[in-house]
């Protein structure tokens, strides 16, 4: 039994399966195509940009392209009703004239709207997800083959928006420390224009993108071949993971791949538990994030140690509530109890479930069973 962020007395009893996780995603999918971040927690009923197409993701590794489908569809059609605020912010970005209401947002209500602002509305400029929804539709097409016309119309407008703004300093993909150029959203946006820059032949796209590469692995976003988390900021975030696998920017074996995720297993990896965001994060105490524990048994299997993805695997399954569902983070060690109590009184339990933990879980049992599958191939017949 585990003490996650948000149910701390819990006995698990039906356990937590991968086609749980399916019909969840796809049960909580509305009927516009949207997935939620969370079915049922207030703060979390929108459509993140984010979220979603790591479900999408996930849907399309186990072959529901069409649950993917009907997301990326879903996306193309708020992408194309505001394509007036992708034009703005084009018009911002060359006048130098930026700011944090006139760029396009990270998630919409599952309408397709703009979520009305409140002063509880937590930050909104993001580009990695937009990033990475080009990476996620780029992928989904090549898995099910199928392209649309308004598909490409709303990427080529996508494209348009990062290939302009990819440099503009944001919040990162945890909604915080703005105006900084974090590494992780720049290899979000790399990924994204180098992928769509393939699917739709757009030479300036995939040079947009090798110039990002290069920023990257440049003196500004590495330190002791290791990359950093903005420039100066010398922390690791575990979501550079996401540099190496899923977007494979540079080898595994490089230099900087095998000490940046060195660093993120000595410094974000709790032993016997999940993995932190980052040192010195506050949000619900900072605690052990699921989807990135399964993103961590991701990068494991690519690096041969399909030892630590199957630990990762087991921790997900062992985090799982009574009724197997996954929270977003597992508060068994916080890095801060005071601020734990603190988010906890602000906005109550941790979103469970949370479907992009679901979507991580799927996706690291899948990369389980493909490299059980090259390490024992079937027999030809
Ligand atoms: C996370 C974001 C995520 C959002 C919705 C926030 O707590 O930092 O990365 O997109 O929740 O799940």
């Amino acid at each position: 039994m585990r003490a996650s962020v948000g149910d701390n007395a819990r006995v698990r009893d039906v356990g937590l399966t991968p086609e749980l996780s399916v019909e969840l995603i796809t049960g909580s999918q509305a009927e516009s195509g949207a997935y939620p971040a969370s079915p049922v927690h207030d703060v979390y009923r929108y459509g993140w940009l984010r979220d979603g197409s790591w479900c999408a993701h996930a849907m399309d590794r186990v072959d529901r392209h069409a649950s993917a489908a009907a997301w990326h569809r879903w996306v193309a059609d708020v992408m194309l009703g505001h394509e007036h605020r992708l034009a703005r912010a084009l018009e911002a970005v060359r006048d130098g004239a930026v700011d944090d209401q006139v760029m396009p947002p990270a998630r919409f209500t599952l309408d397709g709207e703009e979520e009305p602002v409140t002063e509880k509305q937590w930050p909104n400029f993001q580009l990695d997800c937009y990033g990475f929804w080009l990476w996620s539709l780029a992928d989904h097409v090549s898995r099910s083959g199928e392209m649309e016309p308004r598909l490409e119309s709303a990427a080529r407008l996508v494209v348009r928006y990062l290939v302009a703004a990819a440099e503009v300093p944001c919040y990162d993909c945890w909604e915080e420390h703005p105006g900084h150029r974090h590494t992780s959203t720049l290899a979000s946006v790399a990924a994204g224009l180098r992928d769509a820059g393939a699917l739709l032949d757009d030479a300036e796209a995939r040079e947009r993108a090798e110039s990002l590469r290069r920023l990257i692995l440049g003196p500004e976003h590495t330190l002791a071949s290791s990359l950093i988390r903005f420039p100066g900021d010398t922390r690791v975030d575990a979501s550079l993971l996401w540099t190496f696998v899923p977007y494979a920017l540079l080898p595994g074996n490089s230099e900087i791949a095998v000490t940046t995720i060195r660093r993120i297993r000595d410094e974000l990896h709790v032993p016997a538990g999940g993995v932190r965001r980052y040192q010195g994060d506050t949000f619900y105490g900072g605690a052990e994030w699921i989807l990135l524990a399964a993103s961590l048994g991701s990068v494991a299997i690519a690096q041969g140690d399909t030892d630590l993805a199957l630990l990762m695997r087991a921790w997900i399954e062992a985090s799982a509530n009574a009724a197997g569902h996954l929270p977003e983070q597992i508060a068994d060690r916080p890095q801060s109890p005071h601020m734990l109590a603190y988010w906890q009184k602000r906005w109550g339990q941790t979103a469970t479930p949370l479907l992009w933990s679901h979507a991580m879980y799927l996706i690291l049992v899948e990369d389980l069973s493909d490299a059980a599958r090259d390490e024992h191939p079937a027999r030809p017949n």
